[in-house]
């Protein structure tokens, strides 16, 4: 059964009754969703961008539970290969202790931010090699992989191979990696290679046929880009190498490590494992990559799947950079942001949030400290943690604490109904920063409902008591909605305002129709949920 992780399971609840389902399909209504992540490279310790990606994938998770999708969330460690290998030298260790020491801080970390994973791949465990070596096996028994001769560049930060056309020139000498500006190597070596370039028809017919498979659009653009430039025939193994996984057929090369890593996506799934039936939940609904991966994810692994008769993934969400100073962060660039430090300061959902909301999916994001306090105290401090303080302290003043119903005809539950379907489409389309703004404006909503009527001014009765029950709705409303993004200030707002249970256990959409507010229950303030922060 795998490696089930220790992490944080709020975000999973218990197993829906009859979940088993068919290949691919659903059952009783409950279908499967299953989204991954980027397997991580344990040369660096976690960072802002690393964070980013699992936070985007968290939440998107968290929304397919409220759906009541049966969910997998996987993530990961990239483990094998010359960089990890160098890192280790580097160290004065082994590859196996120098990884068995990183992974656990990638784990710590997702379960500081309240990632709620359903697995954790490590490629160095035995799982995953039988994955990599039935798929290998399956590619070479297509005839797909022959051996060659490989002569050329390799930047050991990518893992990849370039060509000479691909290089450039940093302070006016050549040969530097387009992505790490570093100079690449050259080495001359005897690979086997896959045959990519047999691949190209049938991967235009695919995306010809899933013109939604990438999103955003534009990233789509990008991919279909690189396959009609002309696919090339790439190395899936290494003589000089021997930090991997040995190929089933010939005991002198590793797997390239691009080969291996991609394949985790299946080994979570026990592919090559006569003990599970991976088509339960292959293919996958979401790779969640960065623009810097496209090229593996988008074009070289469904090709890799094809060729082994398996079917390729469903969808891709691809997400820009979070630069700094203009600059990709990372670890090799020395400007890697700790994830960890920013949310001693802003707390958990308030970094959460920000990854979230600040920038639109897909594209690059500038990081600035300023930026981060700045979105913080709009968005949360003065907008949720406002309404959220208002609504308490009227219901305590003028209705003796306890929350009154909501009106059937309210003027708020037209925003409410255009919220969840907000937020409900951008969600489908992988774009968190629309749901979000979706879901913000039905707080918005409620803050001028409030404004306009000016409660805390009337006297106790029915008046009052109407404009409070709406507002409480709304609230209800919103803590659901929100929870993907900031799932512990939602379970939070839905006990003060005296709901019983928990968030993660509303089922979208009957849970957020107008109405649900019973009244009559007690309403407390408690402390200010986003304190706001000087900048
Ligand atoms: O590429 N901004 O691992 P990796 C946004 N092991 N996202 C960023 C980022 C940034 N500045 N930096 C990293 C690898 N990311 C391979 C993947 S998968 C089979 C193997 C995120 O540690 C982004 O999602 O370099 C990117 O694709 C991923 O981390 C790469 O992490
Ligand atoms: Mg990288």
């Amino acid at each position: 059964m795998g490696n089930p992780s220790q992490a944080n399971r709020d975000g999973r609840p218990g197993e829906p009754a009859g979940a088993r389902v068919g290949p691919g399909g659903s059952v009783g209504g409950v279908s499967r969703f299953y989204v991954t992540t980027p397997i991580y490279y344990v040369n660096a310790e976690p960072h802002l961008g690393h964070a980013y990606t699992t936070i985007v994938g968290d939440a998107l998770t968290r929304w397919h539970r409220l759906m009541g999708d049966d969910v997998k969330f996987l993530t990961g460690t990239d483990e094998h290969g010359l960089k990890i290998q160098q890192a280790a030298e580097a160290a004065g260790t082994t590859p196996q202790a120098f990884t068995d020491e990183i992974a656990p801080k990638f784990r710590a970390a997702w379960e500081r931010l309240n990632i709620a994973h359903d697995d954790f791949i490590r490629t160095t465990e035995p799982r995953h090699r039988t994955a990599v070596v039935e798929l290998l096996q399956r590619c070479y028994d297509a005839g797909d992989i022959e051996l060659d001769t490989y002569s050329g560049w390799y930047c050991v930060g990518c893992e990849a191979y370039y060509t000479d056309d691909e290089l450039i020139e940093v302070d006016g000498v050549g040969n530097h990696c387009p992505i790490h500006r570093r100079p690449v190597e050259h080495f001359e070596e005897e690979n086997y290679f896959f045959r990519l370039s047999r691949f190209e028809d049938r991967l235009l017919d695919w995306y010809a046929a899933h013109p939604d498979a990438i999103k955003p659009s534009h990233r789509a653009n990008e991919a279909l880009g690189l396959i009609k430039s002309g696919l090339r025939d790439f190395s899936v193994s290494r003589t000089t190498v021997d930090w991997g996984i040995h190929l089933p057929w010939d005991d002198r090369h590793v797997a390239y490590v691009w080969f291996d890593a991609l394949t985790n996506y299946l080994s979570a799934v026990g592919f090559g494992d006569d003990t599970q039936d991976y088509t339960e939940w292959w293919p996958v609904d979401y790779h969640l990559i960065g623009k810097d991966i496209i090229r593996f994810h988008c074009v070289y692994w469904p090709a890799m799947l094809m060729s082994a008769g398996v079917e390729p993934p469903k969808g891709y969400g691809v997400g820009g950079w979070l630069l700094v100073g203009g600059e990709k962060m990372s670890k090799s660039g020395g400007n890697a942001v700790n994830p960890l430090d920013l949310v001693d300061d802003i707390g958990v959902d308030g970094f959460r949030y920000y990854v979230l909301a600040e920038t639109p999916y897909g594209s690059d994001g500038d990081f600035t400290y300023d930026g981060l306090v700045a979105r913080y105290n709009a968005d949360l401090a003065n907008n949720l943690g406002n309404l959220a303080a208002r609504v308490a302290t009227v219901v305590a003043k003028k209705c003796d604490g306890v929350g009154p119903a909501p009106r059937p005809d309210s003027p708020l539950a037209e925003a409410a109904a255009s919220a969840v379907a907000g937020t409900t489409a951008a969600w489908d389309d992988v774009a968190p920063s629309k749901a979000l703004d979706a879901t913000w404006s039905l707080i918005r909503a409620t803050n001028s409902h409030l404004e306009a009527n000016e409660p805390w001014k009337a006297d106790p009765g029915p008046e009052v008591d109407a404009v409070m029950g709406d507002a409480l709705e709304a609230l209800r409303i919103v803590s659901i909605l929100a929870y993907p993004a900031v799932p512990e200030t939602s379970q939070t707002i839905w006990e003060r305002i005296g709901l019983d249970g928990d968030v993660v256990d509303q089922r979208v959409p009957d849970a957020v129709a107008w109405g649900g507010y019973p009244g009559g229950v007690p309403v407390v303030k408690g402390d200010p949920l986003f304190p706001r922060i000087k900048a």
